[in-house]
């Protein structure tokens, strides 16, 4: 059985002003963002509630230590509701600060306490392309695994997933990029599952459409012409989510994640690298898949070009690289020699996610792609 499901109530706001009317914010409600989110659309705004900023406890993706701190700064807070505004590494925080008498990151991940929240939680987004305002999932650094692991956590779904593009009017270029660009993977990946259900493909399809047409446009008139179009990457971002909420991703993301993890690289960014080495593996391994093939002729369209499976992937690796330009594995520093066993390291830590892959595919196959994206 193929089960679905939309688990939050979504809603469209055009100011932050008017969600906080909207959502009768108060003092037992505690606010989590970033500095800068709220130097740069929220300092001038009456906020009748509790803040709390993540640089006071990371100035990069979130780790275990980190959600333990921030876990025990709450203890004996009263707060009603955690409200995360930020990218994937607030987001994904924020859904681990509603659960009831956890102390500490292993409390939850060992499910030493049950796992129930005892707290609201509303989600918003300030980048197009987590899509984690719509899951249940955290990705949280291991340092001692030398990875980042997801953790599905079921009651951790918002209550409320509140978009506000106005939001993303100040995000800075790479920021964006990556965040778009992995909004099209999580559509991509979705969209090949061979795991996934019909009710998901509608959401692939049209994030996959938006961001790319909206790329193309970037791509022809400039790249601030993505603020004029800033509420269309944000929708294709969510869709991506409710997709991602629903099913897995397979081979980019498990690359992505050890490599991140292994070289600190924020999350978008690994999984650009292997975007096109991945997706034109499969379509040397599985060239006759319906499911490929439509993507690649969703992908045709939008781009306007006529060419094969191979051509088209070349197609949106060279659109991409105007969005932002491609960077090679060697340039973080990794040596080929080494390269099997970051295969290894990804059977080893990403099995939950290589089910989900198009094709089934062996470590020598890995191998390739690692190869491909070096
Ligand atoms: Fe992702």
């Amino acid at each position: 059985m193929y089960n679905f499901s939309v688990n939050s109530k979504l809603h469209e706001v055009a100011s932050f002003q008017e969600f906080l009317e909207e959502f009768q914010i108060s003092d037992r409600d505690l606010l989590f963002l970033n500095k800068f989110t709220y130097q740069d659309f929220l300092a001038n705004l009456p906020l009748p509630c509790q803040l709390l900023f993540y640089e006071d406890y990371s100035t990069s993706e979130p780790s275990d230590e980190v959600v333990t701190h921030i876990l025990q700064d709450l203890q004996g807070r009263e707060i009603d509701r955690i409200i995360g505004v930020g990218g994937g590494s607030v987001l994904d925080t924020a859904k681990l600060l509603c659960i009831k008498d956890a102390q500490s990151y292993d409390d939850i991940y060992e499910e030493r306490v049950p796992l129930v929240r005892d707290k609201g939680l509303i989600l918003i987004p300030t980048t197009c392309g987590t899509g984690c305002e719509m899951t249940c999932v955290s990705v949280i650094d291991r340092p001692k695994l030398q990875a980042k692991i997801g953790k599905r956590i079921e009651c951790n779904f918002a209550d409320h997933a509140v978009l506000i593009p106005d939001l993303l009017m100040k995000i800075p270029h790479k920021v964006f990029a990556c965040s778009a660009i992995d909004a099209l993977i999580h559509a991509m990946e979705i969209f090949v599952n061979p795991l996934s259900g019909n009710f998901n493909k509608p959401f692939c399809r049209e994030a996959i459409r938006l961001n790319i047409k909206n790329f193309q446009k970037m791509a022809c008139e400039g790249m601030d012409a993505k603020f004029q179009v800033m509420d269309q990457f944000l929708l294709a971002s969510s869709y991506a989510g409710i997709a991602l909420s629903n099913d897995i991703c397979g081979a980019v993301h498990a690359c992505a994640m050890h490599f991140g993890g292994q070289h600190h690289v924020p999350h978008g960014e690994s999984n650009y690298r292997f975007l096109v080495p991945v997706f034109s593996t499969y379509a040397e391994l599985r060239p006759d898949g319906p499911e490929l093939n439509e993507l690649a002729s969703i992908i045709r369209q939008e781009l306007r070009v006529e060419t094969d499976l191979q051509g088209t992937f070349q197609a949106l690796d060279d659109l991409l690289d105007q969005i932002l330009p491609r960077k090679r594995l060697r340039e973080y520093g990794v040596r080929e020699e080494d390269l099997p066993r970051y295969v290894e390291r990804v059977y080893e830590t990403q099995q939950r996610l290589l089910v989900a892959n198009y094709v089934k595919m062996d470590q020598d196959q890995f191998l390739e792609i690692y190869k491909k994206a070096y």
